[in-house]
């Protein structure tokens, strides 16, 4: 499938976008911190299924809910749907460390699709979309070389031009969060967020919280902020990692002396299980 441009994808609304290509148009962008947008519809339908007794058990009590590293929002209106069906009616918030971006023309023939800090994430040249990340067989044909002198030399000015106000600001969304009562907010897990503390009846981390993209401690920051989110015992916990087609992951409930404990698993399991499992409340005298 060709790849929409970022200029094309962010028009005026009333052009129709196959939500087939607004995924791909997604997926391709990669983050200034390693991570990508990768996103699919209908992915986690076998995770939910698996879940679902739980979620039926708990509906009355799960009222509000994160989804961390949520990208374009699309499977957090899944969840979002997945949980009215069982019962449950909850607030739900998204939250993805890049939300806000920004379309440049930086020449005649080149715009580029830019983070706030002027990090690319598509070039469209002469009306044809282009990644602006480097893959390994990037390396063997030598196509990394104008990608990333490209990227040194493009970075200050959509730096400056964004900062001069010669962008057009957009939001990474898909379109069908037009109309939902979802929140999908700018917010990093790796730092805590007083506004979302003793909050969360049910968080789930879907393809984010994987050691192959943060280290050991970092995950246990984020775990530490998670635990920090949730409102108390009985507060559900799902973290997941998509391998095409198949998902590893664990659903955890929290407990009354603020550890977790394993609900259900999926797959072999979340490869942070261990990390969740050992996690120790902070008690308020312990805090420095
Ligand atoms: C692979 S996508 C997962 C999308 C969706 N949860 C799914 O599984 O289909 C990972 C997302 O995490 C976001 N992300 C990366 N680092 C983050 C951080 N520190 N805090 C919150 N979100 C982050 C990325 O921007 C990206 O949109």
């Amino acid at each position: 499938m060709v790849m929409l441009t970022a200029r094309r994808y962010f028009a005026a609304e009333g052009i129709e976008i196959d939500p087939e290509a607004e995924c791909v148009f997604f997926s391709n962008l990669k983050m200034r911190n390693g991570t990508f947008k990768l996103t699919r519809p209908s992915r986690f339908a076998a995770v939910e299924e698996r879940i679902a007794p739980i979620i039926r058990e708990k509906a009355d009590r799960i009222r509000d809910v994160l989804d961390i590293g949520a990208s374009s929002g699309l499977t957090t209106i899944e969840l979002a749907d997945f949980l009215q069906a069982a019962g449950a009616a909850p607030r739900v918030i998204g939250t993805d460390l890049f939300v806000k971006a920004h379309l440049v023309e930086v020449a005649s023939g080149l715009h580029v699709l830019a983070d706030e800090e002027g990090w690319p994430l598509q070039y469209e040249i002469a009306g044809r979309p282009l990644r602006a990340w480097v893959r390994r067989l990037d390396y063997f044909t030598l196509a990394f070389v104008p990608l990333l002198l490209g990227r040194s030399a493009l970075r200050g000015r959509l730096r400056r031009r964004i900062g001069e106000g010669r962008s057009l600001p957009v939001r990474m969304e898909c379109r069908a969060l037009a109309g939902r009562k979802i929140r999908l907010v700018e917010n990093d897990i790796l730092v805590p967020t007083a506004e979302f503390a003793g909050r969360f009846d049910l968080v789930r981390a879907a393809n984010i919280l994987n050691l192959g993209y943060f280290p050991g401690e970092r995950i246990r920051a984020a775990i530490a902020n998670i635990a920090s989110y949730c409102c108390g015992p009985g507060s559900l916990l799902l973290v997941v990692r998509s391998q095409g087609a198949q998902h590893h992951g664990t659903f955890f409930e929290l407990l009354e002396g603020g550890t977790f404990a394993v609900r259900a698993r999926i797959g072999k399991g979340s490869e942070i299980e261990p990390f969740i499992l050992e996690h120790e409340p902070v008690c308020a005298g312990d805090r420095p």
